[in-house]
This record gives C-alpha cells, sequence and structure tokens, in this order.
C-alpha cells in the first residue's frame, strides 16, 4: 500500500473508532482562526527603575527570522547554537513574562557556559551572547508608545512566522503552536525539542492537520528533535551544556520524502539545525525518528517519575545498595518496561500494518516482514531493560528534570510520559489492535498519580503502591 493511502487509512481508523483525545477532541471543536498576538519589546516594560518605556523598531520580518519560544535550557542551547553559525540568522526569543524583558533589559545576552564550568573552570564573560531581538508575546497589545516615536514603533502584532523553534515543556509544546498558528506562514517549519512522543505523529496528526490547515496547500512542516544534549539552569538565560551529545532531527509530517530530509523553504530550519555544529544534529528518516523517539520515552518513563518519587539522583535507582532497594526496585522498574514492551510493540504491528511511517521503510511484504521482526525485537522487554540500564548508568551523577521539577513543586510532563503510554494502551484497544486483550498500564498509572501527588515517598512505601503486603513480608 502506498504511503498516502496508508496515511488516509490511518487517518479514517482513527476517527471511526472514536480514539480521539481529549486535547485533539478539543482542537476539533474549535474552529476559531487563533487570538491576535502582539509582540512588547524591552522598551515596552517600565523597568525597575519606573523610567518612561522608549520606543525602539521592532525586528523586521524576515523570512530566514528564526524564532525560538521557551527561553529554559533548551531554548539557551538551540539559540547559543545557531547564533555561533559563521553566516548567523536572524534570531528573536520568545518569552511569556514581562520580568524576563526586564531582565533582558537589565543585562541582555544568553549565558551557555561550558561543560568546564562546572569545575570552576571557565568564567561566564566568554559565553555570553546578546545578538539576539528578543520579545514576549502576549493577548494584550503593549502601551501605545509615546506620539513622537509612534511610527518607529511599528506594527505592534508579531509578524508572519517562517520558522519557529518550540522549546517548552512537552505539556506545553502543541498549546503553543496552536497559540500561534494564526501567523504560521503558508511554509513555514516548526521544530519541537521536547521529550515524550510528539502529539503530531501517527495517529493524530493527520486528523490535526485536516482540522487546522485543511483550507492551506500543505500543513507547516512539523519537526521533531531528540536531544541528548543535558543543560541545566542557573539563572535567567543562563544554563551549564553539562553533557553535550547530540541531536536527531526529522519530520514528523508523512507527506514529505523522509530519507532525504524536506526541499523549498522550509528546508532553511533543517538546514540551520543541522549546520550549528554545537547542536551536533543529525537528520534522520521519520521512521528511525519515531522509533528513537520511542526508546527515549521509555527511559524518561522510568527515571523521571521515580526519581521524582523518591526525590533521588537517576544513579540511586541502579544501585543495588540494601536488601530493600535490590528487591523493590528491580522489580518496579522490569514492571514499567514490561508494560511498555507490551504497548509499544502492539503499536509498532499496528503502525507497520495500518500505519503511513513505515510505508517508505517497507514497501514489500518480505521487507514488512523484516522490519516488523526487528522493530519488536528492538522494543522487547529486554532490549529495553539492557537501554535504561545503560543510560542509567551514563547518567548517574545527574538529577532528573523531573525530580527537579517535582522539588520545585512545579508541574512536570510525567502526563505526556507514562500518561502518553496509558493513553496509548487504551487507543489500541479502541482500534482493537490487541485481540480484544487489555494492556495492562497499572504501573504507569501510579506513577502519574504518585508523581501528581508530589508526596516524596520511601522505596518501602513505594512498595506498598505495587506490591501486595504478603510480597512485601518477603522481602
Ligand atoms: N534540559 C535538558 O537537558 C533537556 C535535554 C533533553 C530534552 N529536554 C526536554 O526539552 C524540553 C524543555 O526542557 P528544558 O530543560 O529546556 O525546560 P525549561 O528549562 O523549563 O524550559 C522551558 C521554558 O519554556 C517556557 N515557556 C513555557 N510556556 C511558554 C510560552 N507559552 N511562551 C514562552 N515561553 C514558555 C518556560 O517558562 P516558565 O518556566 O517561566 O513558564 C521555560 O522557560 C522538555 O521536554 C525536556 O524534557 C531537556
Amino acid at each position: 500500500m502506498s504511503a498516502s493511502s496508508k496515511m488516509q487509512k490511518e487517518k479514517e481508523s482513527t476517527t471511526s473508532a472514536a480514539a480521539v483525545p481529549a486535547w485533539l477532541s478539543q482542537i476539533l471543536q474549535d474552529k476559531a482562526p487563533g487570538p491576535k498576538i502582539y509582540r512588547w519589546t524591552p522598551d515596552d516594560v517600565a523597568g525597575s527603575s519606573g523610567a518612561a518605556p522608549q520606543r525602539k523598531k521592532r525586528a523586521p520580518a524576515d523570512t530566514n527570522r528564526i524564532f525560538i519560544v521557551g527561553m529554559g535550557n533548551l531554548g539557551r542551547l538551540f539559540a547559543a547554537s545557531l547564533a555561533r553559525l559563521p553566516d548567523q540568522p536572524p534570531i528573536t526569543l520568545v518569552v511569556h513574562r514581562p520580568g524576563l524583558l526586564e531582565q533582558w533589559r537589565a543585562q541582555p545576552g544568553v549565558v551557555l557556559h561550558p561543560q568546564g564550568y562546572v569545575e570552576g573552570a571557565a568564567s561566564s564573560k566568554d559565553v555570553r551572547i546578546a545578538d539576539f531581538d528578543i520579545e514576549m508575546w502576549s493577548e494584550t497589545p503593549p502601551p501605545p508608545p509615546p506620539l513622537q516615536d509612534a511610527a518607529a514603533a511599528g506594527d505592534a502584532e508579531i509578524p508572519p512566522i517562517a520558522n519557529l523553534i518550540i522549546a517548552t515543556k512537552a505539556q506545553d509544546a502543541l498549546r503553543t503552536a496552536e497559540w500561534v498558528r494564526r501567523y504560521l506562514a503558508p511554509d513555514a517549519a516548526v521544530a519541537f525539542a521536547q521529550n515524550g512522543m510528539n502529539k503530531l505523529w501517527p495517529p493524530y496528526g493527520a486528523l490535526y492537520n485536516e482540522a487546522r490547515y485543511a483550507d492551506r496547500k500543505r500543513p507547516p512542516l512539523w519537526l521533531a528533535c531528540i536531544v541528548t544534549h543535558g543543560v541545566y539552569s542557573v539563572g535567567p538565560f543562563a544554563s551549564v551544556h553539562a553533557a553535550p551529545a547530540d541531536v536527531v532531527l526529522g519530520s514528523v509530517d508523512g507527506s514529505i520524502s523522509s530519507s532525504s530530509g524536506p526541499g523549498g523553504n522550509e528546508a532553511y530550519l533543517v538546514q540551520q539545525i543541522l549546520a550549528a555544529s554545537q547542536l551536533k544534529a543529525r537528520w534522520a528518516p521519520r521512521h528511525e525518528l519515531w522509533v528513537l523517539q520511542l526508546e527515549k520515552l521509555v527511559v524518561n518513563a522510568v527515571i523521571n517519575p521515580l526519581t521524582a518519587i523518591l526525590r533521588c539522583k537517576n544513579g540511586a535507582l541502579f544501585v543495588a545498595d540494601d536488601a530493600l532497594n535490590s528487591a523493590v526496585l528491580p522489580r518496579v522498574i522490569d514492571q514499567l518496561l514490561q508494560e511498555a514492551s507490551a504497548v509499544l510493540r502492539a503499536l509498532a504491528q499496528h503502525e507497520i500494518q495500518t500505519g503511513s511511517i513505515f510505508a517508505d521503510a517497507a514497501s514489500t511484504v518480505e521487507a514488512e516482514a523484516d522490519a516488523s521482526a526487528a522493530l519488536a525485537e528492538r522494543l522487547s522487554f529486554a532490549s529495553l531493560r539492557a537501554m535504561v540500564y545503560r543510560v542509567g548508568e551514563l547518567v548517574k551523577d545527574n538529577s532528573s528534570s523531573m525530580f527537579q521539577d517535582a522539588q520545585a513543586g512545579k508541574k512536570t510532563e510525567v502526563g505526556e510520559f507514562n500518561g502518553w503510554i496509558v493513553d496509548m494502551a487504551r487507543y489500541l484497544e479502541s482500534v482493537g489492535a490487541t485481540d480484544g486483550k487489555t494492556l495492562d498500564v497499572a504501573a504507569h498509572q501510579i506513577m502519574v498519580d504518585l508523581v501528581e501527588k508530589a508526596v516524596p515517598l520511601t522505596q518501602e512505601e513505594l512498595g506498598t503502591h505495587f506490591f501486595s503486603r504478603s510480597v512485601r513480608l518477603d522481602l
């Protein structure tokens, strides 16, 4: 079956099975064009001194301008890396709090400390990059400029967006793309940089595109970046690039040739990301990107919630330092992995048989059988377990972002990681992809509940949520 007929079939099966998740059904009901959004510059905020705002000209609407929304760790990594390109593209950093514009006004610049900073071997002087425009985007217009500055102030509505990097947390990513939809240019490229599965993968991407972009020749080019760099924050606009690694970039969208990458105007953002040497990015075909994102999801769905619940560093999950630890944690990890493996294998099987992701990769029945067997092996419990323990060893000295968010009382990404696995199990059952069987995802649901409760637990307390009392007494 051709890729396009598989995409059509995918769309039909999603709609007919009534397996539309809440986030998508809300979008399907909302036919509005998207809100008007205005840009505030540092000159639009009075500052702590109370000085009157001075209005300078807003950044021009170049088609090669790259907007980065979300100026946290990955936003800073992408900004600093793109700014170091020999032919630096114009870049606008987009924030959502006026305080950040004030902070920028007081001390402009993004700081990405090198790895050596951790050992005190680098100074921040060498790494501050201020060659950016910065804006806060808001549905409230900025205050009108003083009369004499009105002509110079330019249009306060945001310009058309041709190149967008969304570097928010996973739960804010699609919401951000939705929010700015009115401004996405006809050949826009949008790169998502989150952990977790991108929401625009099958089975929902085609439905989303049809709901939002049916009136266009084509939807924006949706790109996903799988980022393995480790970056942590040391203040506003300042992070440490503690663990340089790489980025795998590819298209979530089935409508472009996935092995060679996109052509046309939308290729510009891809070229810039690939050329930014600090990112160490490479292009991956769609099916490879999908599997890599699934594997990263599994790592995140094991390490992040457990470290958040137990409030411990990553390495503490994998050391058998006492009898209790050796009994409880490996069993919890194994249960999470068994469940994840069953769901991902069912999903992969379903995708190979009915979906579009492998249509290019496996065009014959034999190739399809080979791909199916290889994928089943890659997503087996044993392979996933070996991968999680391998990664756990590599990142043993780090604190996961979910642990840090839990400690800071912030919302976590658990709904996008473990919650996604639970939702996917229900989706697969609803479309008849599990031979009538129920996929057990109880352990992932427990992770979601415990992380959202935000009460730290000991390992023994964690065990009580998983194992019956008689089993616990045997430990
Ligand atoms: N850090 C890493 O080493 C790393 C590595 C690989 C993958 N990741 C993944 O990458 C994603 C981002 O991680 P991160 O560490 O960069 O998170 P982060 O430091 O929390 O950055 C996210 C930023 O987005 C901002 N934001 C949220 N909504 C926004 C909006 N509507 N407009 C503008 N800004 C908005 C947040 O601001 P407020 O906090 O003020 O709301 C925050 O500054 C996550 O999915 C993470 O799992 C991170």
